[in-house]
């Protein structure tokens, strides 16, 4: 047990997850968990750098808490827990600051991005964002951090931190890699099938969201944006209808030229209601979880509760080291 590796991850409570998350993030994590000792943490600090509304954040916190214990993460051997009940991440953020240049930090494109989108609050938390999020890791002395390709440089930078730490004082933290998983099968927005599928995108038709109910699920993929032409066939000219062959081969486990010979000669109408009936039945079993494990608010918070208390004794460790060598008295 002591001698495995640790992971840590970190997801944003700041709205429902959608069919993306369940085949990417989601699916890597649960298989992860078999190999490494696993942290996953529901980032609700991160979250505030946008303005939030206190009850979404409030019902988002919960519902991912769900959603990662409906996706298959095992609370008896994973930790998941919220970021805000252990006041460690924001102690070793407050340190990192001030071992970390304002230039590194306006250097990071997530940073440019959103105080581009969100200009009316660009705030000194969106600007230590990544500092914060290095903090998250390196409490945990984590190995590997499961993130997308749009996470790579903030990892960057908690590698730069830890390396500088270590050598300015000694050996503290472990220098963490990245893990970018292999990008399985891509999942664009049903109306603008150009787009990666995202959880905040405005166009909410055309995102499938894991509590949407069969119904609605169904009827987004119905009105999907179709593509010229009647052929069902995967190809770079065709991204809507490439899309929904990714989702049926997802649902049904089908091959891509399965697929495409199944439809051959049939129509987008008849198509597009498999797909649908099939993502419905793919994500059945994960909504029916989902609805009985969201309904016991109190096994929720027992879940972070433990969560928290396993993570404070590994993070107050570190913490207690950075603080020792950096000359704060211990009391
Ligand atoms: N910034 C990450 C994202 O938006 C979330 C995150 C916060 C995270 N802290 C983390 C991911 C630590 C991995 C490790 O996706």
């Amino acid at each position: 047990m002591q001698s495995r590796k640790v992971i840590l991850s970190g997801m944003q409570p700041t709205g429902g997850l959608h069919i993306g998350h369940l085949t990417g993030a989601l699916k890597n994590w649960v298989e992860l968990q078999n190999e490494y000792e696993c942290y996953f943490t529901i980032v609700d600090l991160h979250a505030i750098t946008i303005r939030q509304e206190p009850a979404n954040l409030r019902r988002w916190t919960l519902d991912l808490a769900a959603t990662f214990l409906a996706c298959g993460i095992d609370p008896t051997r994973s930790h998941i827990f919220v970021q805000s009940h252990v006041p460690e991440h924001t102690q070793l953020a407050w340190v990192l600051n001030c071992f970390t240049g304002m230039g590194e930090c306006s250097r990071m494109t997530q940073f440019k991005d959103k105080s581009q989108k969100y200009p009316e609050n660009v705030n000194v938390g969106l600007f230590a964002y990544p500092i914060l999020m290095a903090a998250d890791i390196l409490l945990y002395q984590a190995d590997l951090v499961p993130v997308g390709a749009d996470q790579k440089q903030h990892l960057e930078l908690t590698r730069d931190l830890a390396q500088r730490f270590n050598s300015l004082y000694s050996e503290t933290f472990k220098i963490p890699e990245p893990y970018i998983p292999k990008v399985g099968a891509k999942i664009m927005n049903l109306q603008n099938p150009t787009k990666k599928m995202s959880k905040s995108d405005e166009n909410q038709s055309g995102v499938l969201f894991l509590v949407d109910e069969d119904n609605q699920i169904a009827n987004k993929i119905k009105r999907a944006v179709t593509d010229s032409g009647a052929e069902i066939v995967f190809r770079e000219d065709k991204p809507g209808i490439s899309n929904l062959i990714t989702l049926y081969h997802i649902a049904t486990g089908k091959q891509i030229e399965e697929i495409e010979n199944e439809f051959a000669g049939k129509g987008y109408g008849e198509f597009k209601k498999a797909v649908a009936d099939a993502v419905v039945e793919f994500l059945r079993p994960f909504k029916v979880r989902y609805r009985e494990i969201r309904a016991n608010e109190e096994y929720l918070k027992l879940i972070i509760r433990e969560g928290a208390e396993q993570a404070r004794r590994v993070a107050n460790k570190t913490l207690a080291k950075v603080y020792r060598k950096i000359g704060f008295v211990a009391l």
